[in-house]
């Protein structure tokens, strides 16, 4: 049998990773069991979803008071909402009397979380607050402050709202690296969303990430987007961080310029305002910032042959309330291209399943994202937890930028000018 349907692999051990730990000009891709086999997919929950920083929705979801957002989180639900002073809040979904989901979907809450069982109620700062009758016979010490709703961490980084399980993680802004930063002229704080669609795909969560972050298949895959985000205008975005990173820069927009419909967002600088930044935030995130409209889709694992995705358009506060006629052009410039993506990765899971042949080599001009990424994946699968786990450096720039990329970025964003000059 081909090495990829093996059944009795430790994935934890790190011996089993000796493909993925090797240099990139001699590494493989997953085996299939990594895509298509339960039991992977059983401790990557654990080791991956139960711990890291996963993103669970955009941020503009949970931007104003008395919205409470339910997410699945890993192996848990977990709630999301806003406490009386505007702080952001997250609790596992389940009530302290007996354990009840207190939410099925998202909601209004107003000051209260109520159960709907026995009518608990909590704060949204999670203090237990109402026990209807249930004092009428006291019990023995009970104490209602040593029975609030469980916390769990939640942050939010530009448009998106993460949340993360373990207590030892190191914070948000660490895993996301020299991101924050990079992307700081984007101002995507205040950014709202316009469109919002569900997919269920066919395919591991983990090969629709990595066909995003890999150009490699462009010409075929999309020759229509390849006339005009051309093959030689890819180049590294890759600072310090959880992430991989690519852009495209300029981006095209003469043939095929629906992309640019839109007005840039105000004050860009030059770099920002000519390029496009193509972001996987691992695990389960990919980010498309352009000058006027941002695309992400958050991948969330149903099993090990499928995943939802929920695609976001988000628009600068500038022209956020452009009229739908206007937004339509972007949006369906984006389904198109997503559903050929689509075609592709589950083409791909098919044959992963059905052929589990053993990995095969990554191309070393293209690929070196989805080693990076196979590597985080790694990290987390062989850790204890992810306490003391190592952001992965970024490139050295004027090293390795533009190694495996297509020459020197003629328009470097600004954090790589600020290296450049600081040498
Ligand atoms: S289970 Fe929630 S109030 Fe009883
Ligand atoms: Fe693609």
């Amino acid at each position: 049998m081909p090495d990829g349907v093996a059944r009795d692999v430790d994935w934890t051990s790190p011996e089993v990773w000796s493909g993925t730990r090797a240099p990139l000009t001699a590494a493989t891709g997953l085996a299939p069991a990594a895509y298509a086999g339960q039991s992977f997919f059983d401790i990557e929950q654990q080791h991956v979803f139960d711990r890291a920083w996963v993103c669970v929705g955009v941020a503009d979801e949970i931007a104003g008071r008395g919205r409470m957002l339910v997410r699945r989180l890993g192996s848990r639900s977990i709630v999301v909402t806003r406490n009386s002073d505007g702080e952001l809040r997250g609790f596992l979904n389940s009530c302290r009397h007996r354990g009840t989901e207190l939410a099925e979907a998202d909601c209004d809450v107003a000051n209260t979380i109520r159960c709907p069982y026995h009518r608990w109620g909590y704060s949204l700062d999670g203090e237990l607050i109402a026990t209807p009758g249930f004092e009428d016979v006291p019990r023995d010490g009970f104490d209602r402050a040593a029975h609030g709703l469980h916390p769990v961490r939640v942050d939010t980084w530009g448009v998106l709202l993460f949340a993360c399980l373990a207590e030892d993680t190191p914070p948000l802004l660490e895993w996301l690296g020299d991101l924050p930063q990079r992307m700081a002229g984007y101002g995507l704080d205040g950014w709202v969303s316009r469109d919002e669609q569900t997919l269920d795909i066919d395919a591991n969560w983990k090969l629709i990430s990595e066909n995003f972050q890999e150009y490699y298949h462009l010409r075929w895959v999309h020759p229509e987007l390849a006339k005009v985000s051309r093959v030689p205008d890819h180049y590294r975005y890759q600072g310090p961080g959880m992430y991989c990173g690519q852009t495209t820069t300029p981006v095209s927009g003469d043939a095929r310029d629906e992309w640019l419909a839109l007005p840039p967002a105000p004050e860009l600088d030059s770099s920002d305002l000519v390029s496009g930044r193509f972001v996987a935030i691992f695990p389960n995130v990919l980010l498309s910032v352009l000058p006027n409209h941002v695309w992400t889709m958050r991948l969330d694992p149903v099993a090990p042959g499928r995943t939802r995705e929920t695609c976001t358009l988000l628009l600068p506060e500038a022209t956020g309330a452009t009229t739908d006629e206007a937004v339509g052009p972007t949006r369906d410039f984006w389904v198109a291209v997503n559903g050929e993506d689509v075609d592709i990765v589950q083409r791909s899971q098919r044959g992963l399943t059905l052929g589990a042949v053993p990995a095969g080599p990554l191309a070393p001009r293209f690929e070196e994202p989805l080693h990076r990424f196979h590597n985080m994946l790694a990290d987390c699968m062989t850790s204890a937890s992810l306490a003391g786990l190592e952001v992965p450096r970024g490139d050295r720039i004027g090293v390795e930028a533009d190694r495996w990329g297509s020459g020197v970025n003629p328009n470097p964003p600004t954090i790589e000018l600020t290296e450049l000059v600081e040498g």
